[in-house]
């Protein structure tokens, strides 16, 4: 019944469309890893789907409780990521969590649904705990994955588009509607994952995951001179010290981000197989050096980020613009959590919030 009244009032929704729920931690500018893992997917998908994107400034306190006041400079800078891409803020409510109650009461529901054993055992939060906490690991931290199962169900997400790390959230959060669900009726929508083609960009120094407190990512904003010093600095094959030996391209992260941003892929090809071979030419030169093969992924780079960057400058000269956009957005993300919290409410039968 509330669908029908939303979707025919609401103006930015003409049917009874799906909803998406995605976010960002606003910890820094997105990198080249978010945009293959899903920025990519929801730019295509936002003219299908009623799209949140959430910017995640609680789940950020999580590891920076201690550094608060780095969230609203950053929530600026995702913000303008998302505008530079081809986010479009008529369809997409760019929301931001801390602004919206009805996720933390959430998770306190939820909390009550999960054991601490399987916290423990979610295996993105098992790395990020050795990578930053060791044994002084507060609450917050190993009950994130819970409350993002808030943020998704807040907004009774159908789908969401995240990179492949996001996996074990999405499971857990997958368990939590099933649990809901048995106990309290069928309340909450289930959701699915969407991962992005390339499952999982490399750093620039071939770590398995790009990150920019890792030092290894190549951001949406880094300008020309600085992505190419970065590629050219890139991790490639070890053994292959003057070019002529025969290359390895299997786990290359320069041939791995050839195969994601390259869109000739002819040359992509070529480029590999020259690579395997090895060999030098009638001068003694390598016939394909890694600086050839750094020097074509730059070009590539730099092309595809030229209007991203030129957009990204355009929206940053507004001071005002990205706040109304992301106020704009977060009251539709009010309203249609404020939905969802009545029907759990009811479903738990702690609906006596309006009895006289
Ligand atoms: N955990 C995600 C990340 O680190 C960010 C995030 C927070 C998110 N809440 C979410 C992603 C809900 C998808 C859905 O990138």
């Amino acid at each position: 019944m509330n669908e029908t009244l939303t979707a025919s009032t609401s103006p930015q929704s003409t049917s009874l469309r799906k909803r998406i729920l995605t976010g960002d931690r606003p910890t820094g500018q997105l990198h080249l890893g978010h945009y293959v893992g899903s920025l990519r997917n929801r730019v295509a998908l936002q003219h299908e789907y009623e799209t949140y994107i959430l910017i995640a400034d609680v789940q950020a306190l999580t590891d920076n409780f201690e550094r608060p006041e780095i969230l609203r400079r950053n929530i600026r800078q995702v913000v303008l990521d998302y505008l530079a891409v081809g986010l479009d803020p008529q369809k997409c409510a760019f929301v931001v969590q801390s602004l919206i109650p009805e996720i933390a009461e959430l998770t306190i529901f939820y909390l009550n649904l999960v054991t601490l054993a399987r916290v423990e055992r979610n295996p993105t939060v098992k790395t990020e705990i050795q990578q930053k906490f060791g044994n002084e690991v507060p609450l917050g931290f190993v009950c994130y994955p819970v409350s993002q199962a808030a943020d998704i169900t807040a907004f009774g997400a159908h789908l969401v588009p995240v990179g492949d790390d996001q996996k074990p959230m999405i499971e857990q959060c997958r368990e939590i509607v099933g649990r809901f669900n048995r106990l309290y009726g069928e309340t909450l929508v289930m959701p699915e994952g969407m991962y992005g083609e390339i499952s999982r960009l490399p750093g620039t120094d071939g770590q398995a995951k790009m990150g920019k407190s890792l030092g290894n990512a190549i951001s949406l904003a880094d300008d020309e001179a600085t992505v190419t010093q970065k590629v050219m600095s890139m991790f490639t094959d070890p053994n292959r010290l003057t070019g002529k030996e025969p290359g390895t391209v299997e786990g290359n992260p320069v041939f791995t981000y050839h195969d994601a941003f390259n869109p000739n892929r002819e040359r992509v090809e070529e480029l590999k197989e020259l690579y395997r071979r090895g060999g030098e030419n009638e001068k003694g030169k390598p016939l394909l050096g890694d600086v050839q093969v750094k020097r074509e992924l730059a070009n590539v780079l730099n092309e595809m980020l030229e209007p991203i960057r030129t957009r990204r400058a355009e929206f940053a000269r507004d001071e005002t613009y990205v706040w109304d956009v992301i106020r704009d957005g977060t009251q539709r993300g009010k309203e249609r959590a404020a939905e969802v919290m009545d029907d759990v409410r009811s479903a738990m039968k702690i609906d006596y919030g309006s009895v006289e």
